[in-house]
This record gives structure tokens, sequence and C-alpha cells, in this order.
């Protein structure tokens, strides 16, 4: 798509729930969502003018793991491509920090009717299944 701008590490809190609630509906609150926000290794957004119309980010270490998360096209915006922007500009942020020559587990959990999407950038399952806990802080 032309006209679109790519704005790196900028994404707000604000931003990600719009686009969380574009598709998901009740998002994470603000306060929490600051803080995920802040401790993000890498945050993509995407803006048609004013608009922003895609997200996603990278949690890890850099030189080990990351983990891919709240990969979110708005639905006006879907299938035109943004989406294979917003994982080859994350897959570049690892191939830029990583340390040249070494492999590196890059990870993430699809929801059954996105794992096409994802195998087209050379994703693919494996045997360990998701474990998880919503876990309440005290
Ligand atoms: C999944 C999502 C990010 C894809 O974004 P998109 O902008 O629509 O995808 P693109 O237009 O960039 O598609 C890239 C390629 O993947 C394909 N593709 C996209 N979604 C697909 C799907 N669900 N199943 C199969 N193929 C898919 C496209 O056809 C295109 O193929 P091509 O390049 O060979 O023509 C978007 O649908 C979305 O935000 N969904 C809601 C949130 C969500 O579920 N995110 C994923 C969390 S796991």
């Amino acid at each position: 798509m032309d006209g679109l701008v790519i704005k790196h590490n900028e994404l707000t809190a604000e931003e990600f729930i719009y686009l969380w609630e574009s598709v998901w509906g009740n998002g994470p609150t603000l306060e929490q969502t600051r803080l995920a926000m802040e401790h993000t290794l890498f945050r993509v957004s995407v803006f048609d003018g004013e608009k922003i119309v895609a997200m996603a980010r990278m949690i890890g270490d850099m030189g080990l793991d990351y983990y891919i998360k709240d990969v979110i096209v708005h639905p006006d915006y879907q299938k035109k491509g943004i989406g294979r922007l917003l994982i080859n500009e994350l897959l570049k942020f690892v191939n830029d920090n990583g340390i040249s020559g070494t492999r590196i587990f890059v990870e993430l959990c699809a929801m059954p009717d996105k794992i096409p999407f994802y195998k087209k950038f050379g994703f693919d399952r494996n045997e360990a299944e998701r474990l998880k806990m919503m876990y309440t802080v005290k």
C-alpha cells in the first residue's frame, strides 16, 4: 500500500488498546499496557496518515530467544500486505541485532486459522505444547 508510514518503538499504550479492541474486544488496562510497552524490546506501528492501522511487537533477550506478540492489522486494512510488512520488520530487527552466523529461536503462538499466514515466513509447528496460566498479581 502506498502512503503508509512505519514507526519503530513509538507504539503507545492507547494505540495498542485501540488496535487490540478492533479485533479482539475488551483490551487490557492502560496501566498494565503502559508497563508492557515500556519493557517491549521492539515495537512496530503502521500509520495511514494520522491513523494507526497495524502493530506488532517483539519481546526477547536479543541473543538466544525472541517471541512475537500482538500482530494486528485493523480489519479495514487487512489483506493488503501489511501483515507481511509487520513480520518482515520484526525479522529484520532480529537480523540487525543478532550475532552474525548464530541461530536464534523465534517463536509465537497462533490460532489455527493464522498458521498458513505464518508459514509463509518459515514458521512451523513443533512438538512442544503451549502451557499457560493467568496469574493474579497480589
Ligand atoms: C493475521 C493478520 C495479521 C494478517 O495480516 P494481513 O495484512 O491481512 O496479511 P497480508 O495481506 O500481509 O498477507 C500476507 C500473505 O498471507 C496470506 N494470509 C493472510 N492471512 C491469512 C490467513 N488467515 N490464512 C492464510 N493466508 C493468509 C495472504 O493471502 C498473503 O499471501 P500472499 O503474500 O501469498 O499473497 C491479520 O489478518 C490480523 O491482524 N488478524 C487479526 C489479529 C490476529 O489474529 N493476529 C494474529 C495473532 S496470532
